[in-house]
Formats: structure tokens, sequence, C-alpha cells
């Protein structure tokens, strides 16, 4: 035979043939754009540690937000930065912390844009940590009933969505239970369920100001290995969404999403609920550190990186190239 006989380059051919093929097609309904929140007014300082991303107050917070809204992505991921940190991190569940009033200012100038909430204690604590420490252990079960009360702040300040991030056992329990006790059974929970102990958050603990401290650090408590999850395992995450599933979340998350695009797959395979996945700071950077030697076109590797997470089976994709995504998309 002096052919193959099946050509696969047929349904290469073309512009408009491969268009027709596609399988997977990334959409700006998918993104979602995280927004790091300060006290005060009128500040919009850059991140030193990752390009293109800023410190705002509430009132700039509210402009960026409209600018969001405009490109068509429908939802924010707000983190905050507390005036002052102590062990309980409680100026997270302050009334006039910085995400209650960036919540209350995006919700006046764009209502129609989704408001998810990152809750986690690690911004707020001296101790750097996701919880509180008592002894020489994050005492699991005070921390859930902190979180609960963060979470409750950010619904009545306004939040759509709240997402804990700090990976307690049983903590989506208790967060379901007090949002339903006060009136809030309209706000739904996006869990981090899957996230790991990864080495790709850097640049964003630069950013939230968010490591555990150097007395931690001596302490031998210096990294979050005792709550967040080993890298290599995946049947591990699978038994951390049921869980979180069964405890009442609405959507679960797998959190970094490149190094583990099999665990996103999987969670497709065997759940039915929105799955998101976190395009973390690490990841981020990576390309534009790349990009910026010169060394790969930013926009096409950022495309391919996007629909690789979308093709592994995530339905939303947290991602700081949100803006540049979205822009791309609407000029096709
Ligand atoms: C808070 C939190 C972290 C990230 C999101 N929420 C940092 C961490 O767990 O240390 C990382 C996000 C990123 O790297 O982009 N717990």
């Amino acid at each position: 035979m002096g052919f193959p006989e099946i050509r696969m380059r047929r349904l290469r051919s073309s512009a408009a043939m491969r268009r027709m093929v596609r399988e997977t097609t990334l959409s700006v309904d998918d993104l979602v754009y995280p927004l790091f929140a300060r006290p005060g007014s009128n500040v919009r300082e850059p991140i030193a540690s990752m390009s293109d991303c800023f410190h705002l107050s509430a009132d700039r917070i509210a402009d960026e937000a409209v600018q969001v809204a405009d490109l068509g992505i429908p939802a924010v991921l707000l983190f905050g930065l507390p005036e002052r940190k102590d062990e309980k991190g409680s100026e997270a569940w302050s009334e006039s912390g910085a995400v209650q009033q960036a919540i209350q200012a995006i919700k006046k100038r764009v209502p129609g844009l989704l408001v998810i909430t990152d809750v986690c204690l690690c911004a707020y604590t001296t101790t750097g940590h996701c919880g509180v420490i008592k002894g020489h252990r994050l005492d699991n079960d005070a921390t859930c009933e902190l979180l609960a009360k963060m979470a409750l702040s950010h619904a009545q300040a306004g939040a759509d969505i709240v997402a804990p991030s700090d990976m307690m056992d049983g903590r989506i329990g208790a967060i379901r239970q007090v949002l339903e006790r006060n009136g809030f059974d309209h706000v739904a929970i996006l869990s981090y369920a899957a996230k790991f102990a990864s080495a790709f958050y850097g640049p964003f603990r630069d950013a939230a100001e968010s490591a555990p401290s150097p007395e931690m650090a001596a302490a031998g408590l210096g990294d979050r290995k005792t709550y967040q999850m080993d890298p290599a395992n995946a049947r591990e995450a699978v038994r951390e969404i049921a869980l979180d599933i069964e405890e009442g979340a609405d959507m679960v998350m797998v959190k970094p999403a490149l190094s583990f695009l099999d665990v996103i797959c999987r969670a497709r395979q065997q759940f039915d609920c929105p799955i998101a996945a976190y395009n973390v700071s690490g990841e981020y950077m990576m390309l534009h550190a790349a990009a910026e030697r010169g060394l790969l076109d930013r926009d096409a590797a950022m495309m391919e990186v996007l629909t690789s997470i979308k093709r592994a089976g995530a339905d939303i994709v947290i991602t700081y190239h949100a803006k540049a995504a979205a822009s791309l998309l609407g000029r096709r």
C-alpha cells in the first residue's frame, strides 16, 4: 500500500476545518478574575511579585469591577489584606474590613457582577497560618468557627459566593449551617476542596503577605502541609471533594491547575457539580517571566494553558490572565 489509509491531517487543513472539529472552546463565561482589596481610599499599588496585578482600595476595586464586567467576565474573586493582624485574624470578620467594603462598593457600581470571596485566615493572622494555633497545633474546630464568622460577614456585605480555601476538616458544613441560620440560604459555597501544598503559591504569598511567619518556621510550623494536600495524592483528592459536596458545597475547586490536570479530569468523571480550577500565581508568573525573557509568546501560551484546563474538565477557570484572555476572545 503506497499511502496511509487514514489521513488525520485532512481535519487540520484549514482554519475553518480546525474550527469546525474543535473539541474544547474557552469562553469568557468560564473566567473568574482575582482581585486584592486593601484598606483606605484611592489606593492602586502594583504588586511587585505579580505582573499587571494591583493592591486596590474599595473605590478603585469598584472601578476595576466595571472594566471586568465590560469585558464580559462573570465574576471576581476577592482577597483581603487587613490593617492589623492578630493571633485569631479578627479583622477577617470586621464590618469595615477591606473585603467587606470592596463587596459593597462593587455591588453598588456593578450589581450584576458575581462577587466570590476567599474565606481563609492566613492574611489576617500574625502566624501566617490559615487557622488558630493552640499549643503546637492548628486547632481545626476552633478555626472552623472563625471561618464561619468570616463567611457570614462576607454574606452580610453582599457576597454571592463564599470560597473557603483553608482546608480544615468540616468547614463547609460549619459555614453552610451558619449561613442557613442567619438567612443566607441563597449564598453559594465554592469549596477549595482539593487544595495542594504547592510551591506555586509563592508570588501570591508575597502579594497577600500571608506566608507562615519566621517565628512559626522556627517552631517547626513553617509550611501548610498538615492541612493542604500532598501533591502526590489523587485518590485522596476524590475523597476530599466527596466530603465537601456532602457537607453542602455547591461547587468544588482543584488548585493549582497545571500540575493537577489529572485531578481535574478525575473530578469531572466522578462528580456532576460545577468544577473550578485555580490557575495560581506561580503558574501565571512562570509564563510572564518566560515571555519577558522573549522565550515564548505570552498570548499563545496563555490560551493554550487556559484551554488545557478546560479540556481536562474544569467548568470555571480562576486566573490572573482573565482580563487579557477576555480581550483576546472578544477580538476573535
Ligand atoms: C489562602 C490562599 C492562597 C491562595 C489562594 N488562597 C495561598 C496559600 O494557600 O498559601 C493561592 C493563590 C495563588 O497562588 O494564586 N489560603
